[in-house]
């Protein structure tokens, strides 16, 4: 006996996942059963294979514009290894060439004797391709709340992509990053996982940077409260905060960002009749909340650490205070390679010849080192292969650094007195 293939009915649905989940075992697949169910349901294209009325091998597809996926296939266990494999794969193609389909994908999650069908079936297999899969973390509620605050969540890769900063990236990593990763082990430590912290440094020495790649670690959505935005809200500043954090709430898990804070932190003393003195208190009010809930953390960035109220340096209300400086020689090699090309270029010339840049420094001095060799090619008629050591050196002696030593000296005061690690 012989099974024969048709186009799958509605009628067949029972049958069919009955099969899906007698199969799964063996059988599996990158879709789920409910996935696959719902391109069923969906009239996504689908065949069967039936011997006696008894529907013994399917294949499932979703088509996605001129590409089909193979959500499934699945064959009885009897007819293994039996040639359905291929008869079901060709027959599904039939089908996807009615619909305009151009390519047919089926990603296996192991190595399995459905391969031979695949072969006998036409297809190619890629072996350089891996798949990777991740669950979004963000329902869609969450993401009305979050995109309502302008939320968002970042690319995984931020935290490798900041250069260098070791000394910075290791202390965020063990005090910052792995106790709100790690919360179970942390508890068993004794150690509580931190709600609030503020970075300071020099402009341009990467504390947004900073805090984004924090969020895009910890994989948690990040949204950016703009003091700006506040105190231009017609509701009045305060208000406007306490709505902000209201909302904020609602988020299951997120980092908080304001940048600038001392636009709102200024200490109270100074201008008590400005609005920026009921936002300070305000702010002082909804971090306690804040700081009630778990997988929650707010990151502060400031350039004049000393103009905050002192609440913020204070324990009790942030946990660390944290110093993001110019980059050490090292961190500035790492930087540099980014930007210049080692094969051509004496890095560890520009590195000593940047002392004191910051990183946005160093990235400017690079792009216009850049731009001078482009132009030389382009209007200059010389053909180089890229920027020289020479173009960055020009290009480093025409930036005038805004770390001078009165502002590494005050700087290095206020990590001698009030950084908190
Ligand atoms: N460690 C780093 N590696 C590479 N680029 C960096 C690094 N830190 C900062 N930058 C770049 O420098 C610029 C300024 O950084 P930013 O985080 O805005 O500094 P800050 O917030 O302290 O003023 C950005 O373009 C950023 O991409
Ligand atoms: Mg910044």
């Amino acid at each position: 006996m012989r099974w024969f293939i048709r186009d799958y009915h509605d009628d067949d649905l029972e049958a069919v996942v009955r099969l899906l989940d007698a199969t799964k075992v063996h059988q599996g697949s990158v879709f789920g059963l409910a996935e696959v169910i719902a391109a069923l349901r969906d009239d996504q294209p689908a065949v069967v294979a039936v011997l006696n009325d008894e529907v013994v091998g399917a294949v499932v597809s979703t088509v996605s514009g001129d590409r089909a996926w193979v959500a499934r296939l699945a064959i009885a266990e009897e007819w293994r290894g039996k040639g359905m494999a291929s008869a079901l794969l060709l027959s599904l193609e039939s089908a996807l060439v009615e619909v305009r389909v151009r390519m047919l994908s089926y990603v296996l999650p192991e190595e399995e004797m459905l391969a031979d069908g695949l072969a006998n079936a036409g297809f190619t297999r890629r072996p350089a391709v891996a798949y990777f899969d991740k669950v979004v973390s963000v329902d869609s509620a969450q993401a009305d709340v979050l995109s309502e605050l302008g939320g968002q969540v970042l690319p995984a890769r931020l935290w490798d992509d900041l250069a260098g900063m070791h000394r910075e990236k290791d202390l965020i990593e063990r005090r910052v990053v792995a106790p709100l990763d790690r919360p179970e082990i942390a508890a068993r430590h004794g150690v509580m996982p931190p709600r609030a912290v503020v970075l300071f440094g020099p402009p341009g020495t990467g504390k947004t940077s900073f805090a984004r790649a924090i969020a895009s670690r910890l994989g948690w959505p990040f949204v950016e409260v703009l003091p700006s935005a506040l105190l231009a809200d017609p509701a009045g500043p305060a208000a406007a905060l306490r709505a902000t954090f209201d909302r904020i709430r609602r988020l299951e898990r997120v980092l908080v960002f304001i940048d600038e804070v001392e636009e709102i932190a200024a200490a109270r003393g100074d201008r008590p009749t400005s609005p920026a003195h009921g936002l300070t208190n305000e702010l002082l009010k909804v971090v306690p909340a804040f700081r009630q809930h778990d997988e929650r953390l707010l990151v502060c960035a400031t350039n004049d650490l000393r103009s905050l109220d002192t609440a913020f340096t204070r324990p009790g209300r942030f946990d660390y205070v944290i110093p993001i400086g110019t980059p050490d020689a090292a961190a500035r090699q790492a930087i540099w390679s980014r930007y210049a090309d080692a094969s051509s270029v004496d890095i560890d010339q520009l590195v000593a010849a940047s002392e004191s840049f910051t990183p946005a420094e160093i990235e400017h001095a690079a792009r216009v080192a850049s731009q001078m060799s482009f132009e030389r090619s382009v209007f200059g008629g010389q053909d180089g292969i890229g920027p020289t050591s020479a173009d960055y050196l020009a290009a480093i002696a025409d930036s005038r650094p805004s770390v001078t030593d009165d502002v590494r000296a005050s700087f290095e005061r206020d990590v001698a007195e009030l950084a908190r690690l």
